[in-house]
């Protein structure tokens, strides 16, 4: 394994509950919500086979399996897999790596992809593990592409009254680079600008591309009014404008995550 292979093996098992993350803030709720809706409006239907790349401990495939899928997760950290395979319903799940995946050509009815993408610094990491998600799937199937956007930092550390001239200075640097330094709360990881992640898609050979913004431009109007009066009702706001400002280009950036959908060739 390559040394930053491990240490984000190391960060999920050490040091971090990815488990509990989607239930935790409004940003989280926000995203598996829309996650989930995006991802069940592009699947075939009912019972179609999908392989769930960077499914962590298996939120959003256990879902799909109770929805009637037949669903197999791949994982880098052994302790995701375990979860994924010990939760009810129990998740089909194997540790692998998206940048080579163990599976024959068009294996499977459709793809997700949703996370190896913003743990690869490295660009021929991040096209080649689209194009592993994109060789496994019938010609014509789904695949869908997370990644996280270049300005999901410090727009959250703004609105949770973090944002101090440390991260100043951070988000300076990120609007020229997009890796991550290591060691600031977060592992290996790339945030994206559109346009790039749109590139990446294509250079793989992505067809029939729709950019989603995940969390919709409000998301951090309820991080920041998380314990206040209003918190239901502009969480149900930032819901409503995610749903409807979806695929709207001018505003996915303000999403925290960037969702691509389309079609293997
Ligand atoms: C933040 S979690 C996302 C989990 C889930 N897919 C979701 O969207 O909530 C990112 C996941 O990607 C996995 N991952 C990172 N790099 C990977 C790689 N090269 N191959 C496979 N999985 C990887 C991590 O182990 C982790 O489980």
């Amino acid at each position: 394994m390559s040394e930053p292979t491990t240490e984000i093996v190391n960060f999920y098992e050490d040091r971090y509950s990815e488990a509990e993350r989607l239930d935790r803030r409004p940003q989280a709720r926000l995203e598996r919500i829309r996650t989930l809706e995006l991802i069940r409006d592009l699947l075939p239907a009912t019972p179609a086979r999908v392989l769930d790349v960077g499914g962590g401990p298996g939120a959003y495939a256990r879902e799909l399996v109770t929805d009637g899928h037949q669903v197999r997760l791949i994982d880098l950290v052994p302790a995701h897999v375990a979860q994924a395979r010990a939760g009810t319903p129990t998740v089909e799940a194997v540790v692998g790596d998206a940048r080579g995946l163990p599976e024959p050509d068009a294996a499977w009815d459709a793809t997700l992809l949703l996370g190896p993408v913003y743990h690869l610094q490295d660009r021929a990491d991040r096209v080649r593990a689209i194009r592993e998600a994109i060789r496994v799937t019938r010609p014509g199937g789904p695949v869908a592409v997370a990644a996280i956007s270049r300005f999901a930092g410090p727009i959250d550390f703004a609105a949770t009254a973090r944002f101090d001239d440390r991260m100043l200075a951070e988000s300076r640097r990120l609007i020229t680079e997009g890796e991550n330094i290591v060691g600031g709360g977060f592992t290996h990881a790339y945030f994206h600008r559109v346009p790039e992640l749109l590139a990446e898609c294509a250079e793989a050979g992505l067809g029939g591309v729709v950019l989603h913004g995940v969390e919709g431009p409000a998301w951090s109007a309820a991080e920041a009014a998380v314990h206040g009066p209003a918190a239901d009702a502009i969480f149900d706001a930032a819901l409503r404008l995610a749903r409807l400002y979806s695929s709207e280009r001018d505003l996915a950036a303000a999403s925290c995550h960037l969702l691509v959908t389309g079609t293997a060739g």
